[in-house]
Formats: structure tokens, sequence, C-alpha cells
């Protein structure tokens, strides 16, 4: 689908299909008086959830589809989004391929004009998605072909925006719904090296060899039981500039089994799902370039599987990670902060401005905030705070936990330095997993993002189907491109 913006005015809009978003009572003239034509003015009056289709008789656009959004005093900025996609759905049951989707409303939104049209660009091409990459193409497939946004006001540039961050996000998904036995360690760093090919950016891959001499193995230990090689991959836009300099940060698990502390087999299928915070850095740097976004980023991401094997890591096993420290495995289900403590220490040494990591980290996370948020921790408390209302405003809501010392004293370790599990009953487990990882950022500001609860969902949701959601890339981006502006 090629979603595109054209300044004009409803009369001259031509489309198959023009859809009108209106608030309860507030229909736009000219198109209450199709609905009073057709003698259903009472059938449709703006109601939120409720959609509405017309044949227009003489029109330059075949049919219309009324959206309800209900009041507008009230809506939120993700109801667009939502409003998108109901229009996509709707073209795509009528057969209808050409769409215009009309961006003036006739209401006091609270919300700009651009930041709504960048909602409707992204609801509508993340909802266009299908994540079936190995299911026969059915022959009649509905597609749009082409999804004109119209307004009276300029507003190109608030929809190439959202365009952008839907397409990145599309792409983190694609990315992260292909299966373990594909997307292997090699292959992610495969893909991440075609990225880089195409936007310019800086890439580097780290093999097993070169993990050893480094002494990185906290990422070796994981992949002692794996038949894949580890990869430590990396990716730079603008290097070298002098502009404000963040380091993201992405836990590249290709298949969390759990290891030898192995996980139950039910559900165990979306552990191909524990690569979602790599793949989440790589949806944000392809952002970033594309808006050419005014900051020189670094994107570290350890990739390994977690397997049982004869070589594999068992609990009890000591290992030194990459900053000196050494680590007692208790639990070799709790990976994900061994293979980030040393791609941490490794992202500190270029003593970037900012440290930001997301990975699918803890079980727990999900426990404290179900489906709807993202666990934030973190040293760098201003741009926790910005994360917060980037959150708000891209419905990537992120809230943030307490790292006080205590929990720090729960990951210190017996025979060693630390121990990668803070307590066998799982208490505070987002927590001491967190306080884990800030042992390996020394003063570098560092924000870690718990994304294991909005990584994937089970189910169509809202503008996603069922599969990886490639959420934190929309957050992200959005807080980069604020963090520019505020650093220049
Ligand atoms: N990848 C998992 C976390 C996870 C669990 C993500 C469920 C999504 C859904 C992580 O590696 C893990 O297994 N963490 C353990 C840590 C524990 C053993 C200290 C957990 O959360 O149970
Ligand atoms: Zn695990
Ligand atoms: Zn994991």
């Amino acid at each position: 689908m090629k979603v595109e913006f054209a300044r004009k005015d409803f009369g001259s809009v031509s489309a198959d299909l023009l859809v009108v978003p209106c608030f309860k009572g507030k229909i736009p003239a000219w198109a209450h008086a199709e609905l009073l034509k057709a003698g259903v003015e009472k059938d449709f009056v703006g109601e939120k959830g409720r959609t509405y289709m017309l044949p227009a008789k003489g029109k330059p656009y075949k049919r219309l589809l009324f959206i309800g959004l209900g009041r507008e005093k009230t809506i939120e900025l993700d109801e667009f989004r939502l409003a998108a996609a109901k229009a996509v759905r709707g073209a795509k049951g009528a057969r209808l391929g050409n769409v215009a989707f009309w961006l003036d409303f006739n209401g006091a939104i609270r919300h700009s004009e651009k930041d709504v049209a960048t909602a409707v660009a992204e609801g509508a091409i993340l909802s266009d998605l299908k994540l079936e990459p190995y299911k026969k193409k059915k022959k009649e497939e509905r597609k749009i072909d082409r999804l004109v946004l119209v307004s009276k006001l300029d507003l190109a540039s608030a929809v190439m925006e959202g365009v952008v961050l839907a397409e990145s996000q599309n792409y983190a998904r694609m990315v992260a719904v292909e299966p373990a036995n594909i997307m292997t360690p090699k292959k992610l760093a495969e893909t991440a090296k075609a990225l880089a090919k195409e936007h310019g950016f800086g890439f580097r891959e780290i093999g097993k060899g070169e993990l050893e001499k480094k002494g990185m193995n906290g990422i070796l230990s994981v992949s002692r039981g794996s038949a894949q090689e580890p990869k430590l991959i990396e990716l730079r836009y603008n290097e070298g500039k002098k502009l404000p300099h963040v380091a993201l940060v992405g836990k590249g698990i290709t298949f969390d089994s759990g290891g030898i502390s192995i996980k139950p087999s039910k559900g165990m299928d979306a552990m191909k799902f524990d690569k979602c915070g790599a793949i989440m850095m790589l949806g944000v740097i392809r952002a970033a370039a594309e808006l050419k976004l005014p900051v020189r980023i670094s994107v570290v991401i350890p990739a390994t599987e977690n397997m049982p094997s004869g070589s594999a890591t068992k609990p009890g096993d000591i290992v030194r990670m990459y900053n000196g420290k050494t680590v007692e495995i208790l639990n070799t289900d709790a990976e994900g902060r061994l293979i980030l403590g040393d791609a941490l220490a490794y992202a500190a040494e270029a003593k970037p401005d900012l440290i930001i990591d997301a990975a699918t980290l803890t079980g727990a996370v999900f426990v404290v905030l179900g489906r709807h948020g993202i666990g934030m921790m973190g040293t760098d408390k201003g741009s926790m705070k910005e994360l917060y209302d980037c959150g708000i405003e891209t419905q990537e809501r992120v809230w943030e936990l307490p790292l006080w010392k205590e929990y720090g004293e729960m990951i210190k370790g017996d025979y060693s330095d630390l121990k990668n599990q803070g307590s066998e009953t799982g208490e505070a487990g987002t927590i001491t997993a967190a306080a884990f990882l800030k042992e390996f950022v020394g003063s570098t500001p560092w924000v870690h993002l718990d994304i294991a609860s909005v990584d994937h969902t089970d189910g169509e949701t809202g503008y996603f189907c069922k599969g990886p959601t490639g959420k934190g890339v929309r957050l992200v981006t959005t807080f980069l491109r604020e963090w520019a502006k505020k650093r220049k």
C-alpha cells in the first residue's frame, strides 16, 4: 500500500472510497448532505467505533465510509490510529483499492493536526501488514494499492513522518516474525548488514574467535549449548560527526529454551521473539536515518541462541564478564542479562551521551504491567521523564520501576561478584534484572526498557495482527527526535 498526501478540498477527491472520520454530532455539512440524501441521517451520528458505508452517486468517489470517533474533547491520539485501521479493513472488505482519507475534522480536537496526520498514516500502514511469510498466497488477495490522506492544510511532512515510523515498525515486525531456524544469529547479522548497506551505516560483526579474545564470556557462556555461532553486531549512523551520541543496545536471543534451566514446553515457541529488543533497535536506526535525525547512533546487538546440550553452561558455573566482574550463573534462563552485560560494557567504552537498552528480559514485567506498558529503569532521570512523555504520545507507554540500592544487594554473589538471579522466588524479578545490568554501564547515563510485556500479541488487537508488534520503535525514535532538539 502506497500512502500519500494531497492538499485538496473534498469536492476534488477522486477515489474508489472516501473515508470520513466524524466526531459525535459533528458530521461535516457536505458529508451530512449525503446521509440526508440517502435518508439514513439517523443511522450514523458519529458514535465511537461505528462505521457506515454509503454509495455516492455523481461524485468523483464511488463510496463513502463514515467512521465514528465519539466526542472530540476526550479523543486520544491512538484512536486515530485505530480509525485508520478500520478504514483499511473496511476498504479491503469492500474490495476497493484506491482510498482517500479525509483529514479535516469538524471539531475542536485537543491534538495538533500534524500529530493526527502522523497517527492516521501509522495506523493505516501498521494494520495493512500481514505476518504470514510462509503461507501460500491466496489468488484474490484483497489489497489497497493507494491511500491518499487529504486535507486543506499542508500536512505532507507529518504524513511522511507517520509513513517512516510505521514502515520501520513493520520492518521490525517482519524480521521478528521469522522463526529461529531461519533467523539464526548469523542471519540476524546478515539482516543488519543489508540494512546498513541500504542506509549507508557503518557495520561490523564480531564472531566467536574475537569474542573469545575480547573476553566476552557473558555472550559466550550463553552460546555454549548452541550449534549456532554467536555474534556481536554493530551499526553506526552519523559516525564521527559532532552530534549527540546515543548507544542503542538490544537483546538478540534468537531462541530462548532456557538452556539447562529449561523452560516448560508449553508456549516455548514464543521464545523465538526473544530477539525483539535487538530488532527494535534496527527499526529505530532505520527510522532515525530516514527522518535524518541529527544524532549519532551506535547500535550494539549481542546475538545468540540459548540451548541445552552437553557443552552448555550449567547452574553454578562462574564466568568473568567483559568488564572483569565475575558472575555465578544460578539460572541459565536468566541469559539476557549475561549477553547484555557484555554488550553494555562494550557500548559504554565509546563514552556515548546516553545508552538505551531494550530487552524481552523478564516474564515478571508482564505480571507488573500486563500487556499495556513497558518496564523502565535506569540512571538518567531526565531521559526517563522524556520517555514517559513520548510514551503517552506514541501509545508505547513506559512505567518506571525503582532501582533502590537494596535491589543491587540482591544480585551480589556468594562465590563471585554477582549472581544472575535475584531470588529463587522471583520477587522483584524485573528490577533485580535491571540492577544486574546497572553493574555494566559504569557512569554513562542509561535507561533500560523491559519490553517482554509488549513485544508480541497472541491475536489481532487494534491495528496489530497476531505476532510481533515492533513496539518501542515509535517510542525511541520519537524520543530521539526530541532529545536531539534539546541537545543542540
Ligand atoms: N526471555 C525470558 C523472559 C521472557 C519470559 C520473555 C516470558 C517473554 C515471556 C528471559 O530470558 C527469562 O527467561 N527470564 C527469567 C529470569 C529468571 C530465571 C531469573 C524469567 O523472567 O523468568
Ligand atoms: Zn531466559
Ligand atoms: Zn530470554
